[in-house]
């Protein structure tokens, strides 16, 4: 079944309207009658679940359930922790957490609180185990989403007197001695030698530059206390409401956090698919196959936008379609649970210019008849999209420390600017010259070239090729391509990884500052790509940090091509000792240098890239080496039709056509098919309307 409903909050309709709990029955009608089947609800309530310590009222929430089951829906619990209650922060004030400045953050909203107070943890315990425990046998309940968007507005990292204490007592049982920490940040440079665990500070702001070794380890500390305190709930959770589901909503590309380990004993992973400025249907494609790949399984969307949000520069009101197009592109990729957020527009407190599927009067909106139509259109096309998932011939690496890495000496301050930060930055725009204009905003997104990440995944996704973005520690035998284009760290684990697949036969592409780090943020004493350097054949001689307004073009030597390609930002020149150039630079004094080689091993072949550039970068690259390696797209489509599959066991593939654009498109059939969304039958030619999505079935092979 595809789960299918909203986010909703009975508690403030209750609260707000005169006609009270009375409204919730208009609201269960409604949607019933736009085909929802699940409705989240919960996660903020602390502060009414238990209105003091030890009270507990699941009074009202039992009533709310109640009528909603009568409606036919099911529900997902969140656990609440993320609102601590105001009782508990007037005990504690000392509960929130401290940003690197040293500023305490206020208590009064939501997520403030620190993943190393005791109270907080204490506290945690006995409401999401009186939860667990009211709700083990309720036959409405069939989940639980853990907490809400774990580190959401920049509170992963925490420099309180509690993380104080227990960042050395992380720090004592990872390196065990002094020395062995004082070898691993190699802090003689600056006399930073630590004689005491006691005098080992949080790397809070600082006057001059931090050692990116410390620092290295307090993110990978505070991702861990985020872990340890997420996975007290999912064994409170196990232990008390067996046989429910355990999940986390994620936030896609979110910096701060390593997913990988974050998930680790939750069924599936959740996620909240936000379009803010920028984003683009190529980008937002990524996410979704991010979030597919750290369990390697299908997701839930768990809140999907439906119309404006309130926090972005400037919250554009959503076009036609939009919440067609998305609900559709994130089953197409994998998503078993589709969860709009919110039901209604708020009337009072936070957030209350935020869209909902019905508006602040209580009126439907587009979005709500659009949900309609999806409801009614889900009835004849969940069977089929049961059991049903991605199978992906390509991957693409994706590695925390690595993003953590680059956080300190980026070397470039343009790579420093995150997925999570380009909606706030607006970066200036790069020299591309070879950026196709007709691909537009719907494409790729300006902004989003700089990040060095995404560039290969667009220009695969641009050919309807599908692509799980997973961890570089993940079995990779089953793809035909693997590409890490940002794998600045590497631990011995990773190494040998890449060699195993490599060895088995693999095509690897490593993009720039691959291998420049180990994995305690030290250079290697090997040159640059280190421990790789025989897989490539090529070490960096040396590299150059370009300026936004300079950038090279390459000339692909090695491909028998004349088209030249724009590069920015990063360019490294490559001795290639047993490796053949593909491609070398076209300008300035070093033109003439390879810029890009490729060694062919016994089995497998590595391509390293040794500069930056959009995807037309990795598009010509592509064209080259796909056909060798027999990875083909379902269907080919044009610019702006996202096409992308989900298979079942036997081979039945279901094809979502997906058109991103205000255009028509044609596109060529080489067969007759028939449109499940519709009914309608094609031959020859499929003709997709502006925002259309046709749903088709065709076979393996
Ligand atoms: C999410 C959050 C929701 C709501 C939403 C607004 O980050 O989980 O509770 O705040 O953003 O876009």
């Amino acid at each position: 079944m595809i789960h299918f409903g909203c986010d909703y909050y009975p508690e403030q309709w209750a609260q707000w309207l005169d006609e009270g709990e009375a409204r919730w029955q208009t609201d269960a009608r409604l949607m019933a009658e736009a085909g929802f089947n699940t409705v989240r609800l919960a996660e903020f309530s602390w502060g009414l679940l238990e209105p003091e310590a030890d009270r507990f009222d699941f009074g009202w929430l039992d009533r709310a359930i109640a009528v909603l089951s009568q409606h036919g829906m099911q529900i997902v619990l969140g656990t609440p922790t993320v609102a601590p209650p105001p009782w508990l922060l007037a005990a504690h004030p000392d509960l929130t957490i401290v940003d690197e400045n040293g500023m305490r953050m206020g208590a009064g909203t939501r997520r403030e609180a620190c993943a190393n107070h005791p109270a907080y943890q204490e506290r945690s315990r006995i409401i999401v185990e009186q939860m667990a425990a009211h709700y083990a046998d309720h036959p409405a309940v069939i989940g639980w989403q853990t907490d809400n968007e774990f580190g959401c507005h920049d509170t992963a990292r925490c420099y309180c007197p509690n993380c104080v204490r227990e960042f050395r007592a992380w720090l004592q049982q990872k390196y065990e001695t002094l020395d062995a920490l004082n070898k691993a940040w190699g802090g003689a440079f600056w006399g930073e030698v630590y004689r005491d665990w006691n005098h080992i500070p949080v790397p809070t702001r600082s006057a001059a530059e931090r050692n990116p070794g410390h620092v290295l380890d307090f993110y990978r500390f505070s991702s861990d206390s985020w872990t340890r305190y997420h996975r007290r709930q999912i064994d409170i959770l196990r232990r008390l409401c067996p046989n429910r589901f355990v999940t986390h909503n994620l936030m896609g590309f979110f910096p701060q956090l390593n997913y990988y380990d974050l998930s680790q004993g939750l069924d599936f992973v959740s996620w909240d698919n936000y379009h803010y400025y920028g984003a683009t249907p190529g980008a937002i494609a990524a996410a979704h196959d991010h979030m597919r790949g750290v369990l390697r399984r299908n997701f839930w969307v768990m809140e999907q936008q439906v119309g404006q949000v309130n926090w972005s520069a400037y919250n554009p009101a959503t076009p036609p379609n939009f919440v067609r197009l998305k609900t559709y592109q994130a089953i197409a990729h994998g998503a078993d649970g589709v969860i709009y957020f919110r039901w209604r527009q708020a009337l009072a407190g936070s957030e209350q210019y935020h869209s909902g599927l019905l508006d602040h009067a209580g009126r439907t909106t587009a979005a709500y008849e659009e949900a309609s139509q999806i409801g009614s259109e889900l009835e004849r096309l969940a069977p089929l999209i049961a059991e049903t998932k991605s199978v992906a011939d390509c991957a693409i690496l994706l590695d925390y420390d690595s993003r953590w890495a680059l956080q300190q000496q980026p070397h470039n301050q343009l790579l420093r600017h995150d997925v999570a930060q380009d909606f706030r930055l607006n970066l200036p725009a790069l020299h591309m010259d070879d950026f196709d204009p007709e691909d537009g905003p719907y494409m790729t997104g300006r902004s989003y070239l700089a990040w060095p990440f995404l560039a290969p995944y667009v220009a695969l996704w641009e050919k309807n090729i599908a692509v799980d973005i997973v961890s570089p520690e993940t079995d990779l035998s089953a793809y035909k391509l693997v590409c890490a284009p940002f794998l600045k760290v590497l631990n011995p684990a990773i190494v040998a990884n890449l060699k195993r697949y490599i060895e088995s036969g693999g095509t690897l592409v490593l993009g720039p500052r691959t291998g420049v780090r180990d994995q305690h943020n030290r250079l290697f004493t090997e040159p640059q790509p280190g421990p790789l350097a025989d897989l490539t054949g090529c070490t960096v001689r040396f590299f150059d940090s370009l300026e936004p307004e300079r950038a090279n073009h390459l000339f692909w030597s090695g491909l028998r091509t004349l088209h030249e390609t724009t590069i920015n930002l990063w360019a490294e020149v490559l001795d290639a000792h047993d490796a053949e150039a593909l491609a070398s630079y076209a300008q300035g004094w070093y033109a003439g240098a390879t810029a890009i080689t490729r060694k062919k091993n016994k089995n497998g072949q590595v391509i390293y890239v040794g500069c930056m550039g959009g995807p037309v970068l990795y598009r010509t690259l592509f064209d080259h080496i796909l056909p060798g390696l027999g990875v083909t797209p379902p269907m080919i489509s044009v610019a702006g039709v996202e096409i992308c599959a989900r298979q079942a066991e036997d081979g039945r593939r279901l094809l979502f056509l997906l058109n991103h654009t205000d255009g028509s498109h044609a596109l060529t059939l080489t067969s007759p098919v028939v449109d499940l969304v519709s009914g309608d039958s094609h031959s020859n030619l499929l003709r997709l309307a502006p925002g259309q999505v046709v749903v088709i079935e065709t076979h393996e092979g």
